[in-house]
């Protein structure tokens, strides 16, 4: 059935009870691929809000790197994830800001018409992990919107109450909708895993991009030295507005980057460029960096733990150039650093870092805000390296600018790129 796109903004029901469809950006297994293709607008049942569920009516969604590997199916179909095979669709959107529309039973901490942003960490209450270890090391852990359906690009989604925040009051729909998941990932590795110091000296690889403009500012914050890495000139000078001591133009080292396979005079071409990097990281920031910020993988990762300082530490969420990493391993055990793997973060740390944002100490950077009928154009944007900062699509708000309820000076916009 076509849906009227028109009407997304407006709702025929009062918070406390559900409409009985809703428009929704559906990726199915049958077409995943080219973002543009994956993703297509379908009328789809509301769920109703299971035991300590909530569902929220969705203001405005951010869009994350996750569902272009939805929907892509790679490395791995999400289909054989968490409920998907009682759905059959793939609801993406991991980040939001909206209305609180029905709570299920046994939710106390929250009531139809609170606004709210939502952290897309999902666990069973009966794990033990959750009651004593950490909510990411139990076995049911699952990033709502990606290894879930009923994520945020509809106009209602289904969360379970303990990932509700209360919507900083001073930013619009869009802006609050665009940092939950890159800000609160980049806050537990840095916050919690390298136990991040004033006056120490990080290296940041994608500094402008979805988690690097948090990690930026979170060194900013705490009085540690960044140099973060960029693409362009132009992304070099959003790095340095967020707090960097400078920024390095990746394309002067291009020959650093890991293909695979490289013949050894190849490989020895290409360590070569690896070091003079190091050196520039080294006389940028006065002494090799403590803490290397990766979520590059594949391409960056030999350089990574060749760059990190004797005794630092390389922390590590993401692939985006590849997984299967290799490097010389001599430089780690010599010089006794450390890989740390980092996932997410736990609701304690999501409800922390979240008081950064409501204090503005942090603050979201808005690269564009799209239209609901945008949600595949820009997932293929980020596909293509195209962006910067983050994306967040209207749902609920009609336009740019609603939902605020406080003074204070909402996003960092970011004015280059595609
Ligand atoms: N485990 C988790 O919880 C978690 C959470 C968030 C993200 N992630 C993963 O982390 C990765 C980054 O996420 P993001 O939201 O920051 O994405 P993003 O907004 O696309 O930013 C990543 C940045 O990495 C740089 N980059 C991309 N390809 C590169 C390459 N081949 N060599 C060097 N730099 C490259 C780009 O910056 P320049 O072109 O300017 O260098 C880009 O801006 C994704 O793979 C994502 O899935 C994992």
């Amino acid at each position: 059935m076509a849906v009227d796109l028109s009407s997304v903004s407006s709702v025929d029901t009062e918070p406390g009870e559900l409409p009985a469809t809703m428009a929704a950006w559906v990726i199915r297994q049958e077409r995943e691929g080219e973002p543009t293709e994956a993703f297509q607008v379908e009328e789809i049942e509301v769920p109703e809000p299971g035991a300590f569920e909530v569902i929220v009516r969705v203001m405005a969604a951010g869009v994350n790197f996750n569902n272009v590997w939805a929907a892509f199916g790679k490395p791995v179909s999400v289909f054989g994830y968490g409920d998907h095979p009682e759905y059959g669709h793939h609801i993406g959107g991991s980040d939001a800001s909206g209305v609180v529309w029905k709570v299920g039973p046994g939710v106390t901490r929250w009531k139809p018409g609170d606004e709210v942003v939502i952290h897309c960490n999902q666990t069973s209450y009966e794990d033990p992990e959750v009651h004593g270890l950490d909510p990411m090391a139990a076995p049911s852990q699952k990033i709502w919107g990606y290894e879930t359906t009923w994520g945020s690009f509809a106009q209602f989604t289904k969360v379970q109450a303990q990932q509700l925040l209360p919507k900083p009051k001073h930013l619009a729909w869009e802006e609050a909708a665009s940092y939950g998941l890159t800000y609160f990932t980049a806050y537990r590795m840095l916050v919690r895993r390298v136990n991040l110091q004033a006056g120490q000296k990080v290296l940041i690889w994608g500094a402008a991009g979805g988690l690097g403009v948090f990690a930026t500012q979170l060194c900013k914050l705490t009085g540690a030295d960044a140099v973060g890495v960029v693409s362009s000139d132009e992304k070099g000078k959003l790095v340095e507005q967020l707090g960097a001591v400078g920024y390095i133009n990746r394309n002067e080292f291009s020959g650093m980057m890991r293909k695979g396979g490289e013949s050894p005079d190849e490989e020895k071409a290409r360590f070569k460029e690896s070091r003079a990097f190091s050196k520039r990281v080294k006389e940028m920031l006065g002494d090799a960096p403590d803490i290397v910020f990766e979520h590059v993988g594949k391409a960056t990762f030999p350089t990574s733990v060749l760059t990190v300082k004797t005794f630092g530490k390389v922390v590590i969420c993401g692939a985006t150039s590849g997984y299967q990493l290799d490097f010389d391993v001599r430089y780690l055990w010599m010089r006794q650093k450390e890989i740390l793997g980092s996932h997410f973060a736990n609701a304690w740390e999501c409800n922390l870092a979240n008081a950064l944002i409501e204090e503005s100490k942090i603050r979201p950077v808005l690269w564009k805000t799209m239209p609901f009928e945008d949600v595949a154009n820009a997932h293929q944007l980020m596909h293509e390296n195209k962006h910067l900062g983050k994306i967040a699509i209207l749902v609920g708000a009609e336009g740019e600018g609603e939902g605020k309820t406080a003074e204070g000076p909402g996003a960092i916009r970011a004015e280059v790129g595609a």
